[in-house]
């Protein structure tokens, strides 16, 4: 197989994936704002290709492979939020941490545990809005990678405080997210962020304590790389 026919596979996906995605559709936005059938409807469609998962990059981001260079988190307990296939939630795992990760999408989980039959990763079907309240405050790092970008604005808010509600005393929250300015009009989903909408994700106790701007690349646009801690713990 060539990479030339699984970037023309995931052409064609991406235009089936949003011949049937309500946010391109007008109305949508508000008749669907979760977006839920669709998110499962692209693992479905993919079959095993991932091709037919838009985000499928099959390797960690290089944006948390490189926060993750040289840390340990060894003893640390970590949540990956929207995993997907799993790629992040491995190099979480590799850094040495006890890792969560969990997806809207049952069938991304069980194609997560077929890609990584050995891992120690704890593979999960939930939802950011309706997590498992054992969840609640217990994790020393939690890592959210491109869900947010894929909801619309006025679920900032909520997927806010959902994300906070996970951070344990003392613990961080890192957020990975392609960047737009503040100004630009972004014909999304997806729709990055700007720097206000990274700030406002410091809700109940989070503070920020550093926001990486990533310039675009060779090989990827620009980002933001957010790092908030809640105060306390040990
Ligand atoms: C743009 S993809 C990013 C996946 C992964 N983080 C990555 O970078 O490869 C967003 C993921 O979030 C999941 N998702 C969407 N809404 C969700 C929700 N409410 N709760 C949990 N996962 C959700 C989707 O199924 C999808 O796998």
């Amino acid at each position: 197989m060539t990479s030339e026919d699984f970037a023309e596979r995931r052409a064609k996906a991406r235009a089936r994936l949003d011949a049937i995605d309500p946010h391109k559709r007008a109305g949508g936005l508000d008749a669907d704002p979760y977006r839920r059938a669709w998110f499962e409807a692209v693992y479905e469609l993919a079959g095993d290709d991932p091709a037919g998962v838009p985000w499928a990059g099959l390797a960690p981001h290089p944006a948390l492979s490189q926060w993750l260079a040289g840390r340990a988190l060894a003893g640390l307990r970590a949540l990956d939020v929207g995993c997907g296939l799993g790629d992040n939630a491995e190099a979480l795992a590799a850094a040495g941490a006890r890792v969560t990760a969990f997806d809207l999408a049952p069938r991304a989980i069980d194609w997560a545990k077929r890609r990584f039959p050995e891992s120690r990763v704890d593979y999960r079907a939930a939802d950011l809005f309706g997590a498992p309240p054992a969840w609640r405050g217990v994790f020393d790092l939690v890592h959210e990678l491109y869900t947010l970008q894929a909801l619309p604005d006025a679920l900032l808010p909520e997927a806010a405080r959902a994300l906070a509600s996970f951070v344990a005393p003392g613990g961080a929250l890192l957020v990975i997210s392609r960047a737009r300015d503040e100004d630009q009009r972004i014909d999304g989903p997806p729709w990055p962020l700007s720097r206000a909408q990274i700030e406002s994700l410091a809700v109940d106790d989070l503070r920020l304590v550093s926001l990486d701007d990533i310039p675009a690349d060779e090989t990827i646009v620009r980002h933001w790389r957010a790092l908030f801690r809640r105060e306390g713990g040990k």
